[in-house]
């Protein structure tokens, strides 16, 4: 079915296909998806990156033309696609899927692309090095492991911004995650290694795909949660 004839119905039937679904399946799905990922998630309203890239420029203090920015579980690009808006030029992007990273390379905007399948495998970027750290969408039961919020803080500079969001998808394991996690990013402030800087809530993340009614309602949006913090100037 080609992107342009798919409704809601048909994506929450996609998106439905895996759920379960461990990291690596998860990156085979979005090799299948990558090439109706943006005009599919158009339709879905997904307004996470938007959102984050704002979350980040509202705490940032900086000149963007200079910073180094990693993009984390970067899929096609929309992340840097919005942060070039803003001034930011310089991007490395990683992800588990050769599909999306494929789709991330035709915006011409990354310096380098690298593929990794993070949790099982290390982040591909030189410690202490970028300014920004963006990942949206990804820190979810299924996709991005939460300790990879450590190997996050290591690739910053000292001073560097992490930014994260995720949505707020209420089921078992989701909620187990978001507890994990949020005690993850506590611990790591009381070792020293960051500092948090804003914690910000979402009410439209994207149209709730998931919710138990017969079809998507339209007006029915994910809430979604987005963490800033500041690695520590050594
Ligand atoms: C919802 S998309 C978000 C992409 C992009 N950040 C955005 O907001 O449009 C999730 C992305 O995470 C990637 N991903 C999921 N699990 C991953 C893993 N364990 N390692 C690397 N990438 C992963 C997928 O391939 C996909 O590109």
């Amino acid at each position: 079915m080609s992107a342009g004839s798919r409704t809601l119905e048909d994506l929450r039937s996609l998106l439905t296909s895996c759920q379960g679904a461990d990291s690596q399946q998860r990156v085979k799905f979005y090799d299948s998806w990558a090439e109706t990922y943006e005009q599919d998630h158009s339709m879905m309203d997904y307004r996470a990156p938007h959102q984050a890239v704002h979350f980040l420029f509202e705490n940032f203090s900086g000149h963007p033309d200079e910073v180094q920015v990693l993009d984390v579980a970067c899929g096609s690009g929309l992340v840097a696609n919005l942060m070039v808006e803003l001034g930011f030029q310089h991007f490395l992007g990683v992800d588990g899927s050769r599909g999306m990273l494929d789709q991330a390379a035709k915006t011409g905007l990354y310096k380098e692309l690298k593929l990794a399948l993070l949790g099982t495998e290390p982040l591909p970027a030189q410690p202490g090095v970028f300014d920004v750290v963006m990942i949206v969408g990804a820190l979810r039961d299924g996709f991005v492991p939460f300790s990879v919020v450590r190997e996050l803080c290591l690739a910053a500079a000292p001073g560097g911004y992490v930014c994260m969001s995720r949505n707020g998808l209420e089921s078992e394991s989701g909620n187990q995650y978001k507890v994990s996690l949020e005690a993850e990013l506590q611990l790591m402030e009381e070792e020293g290694l960051w500092s948090h800087v804003a914690t910000k809530e979402t009410d439209r993340y994207m149209i709730d795909m998931y919710s138990n009614c017969d079809h998507v309602q339209k007006d029915k949006y994910l809430h979604g949660t987005m963490y800033l913090y500041r690695k520590f100037l050594l």
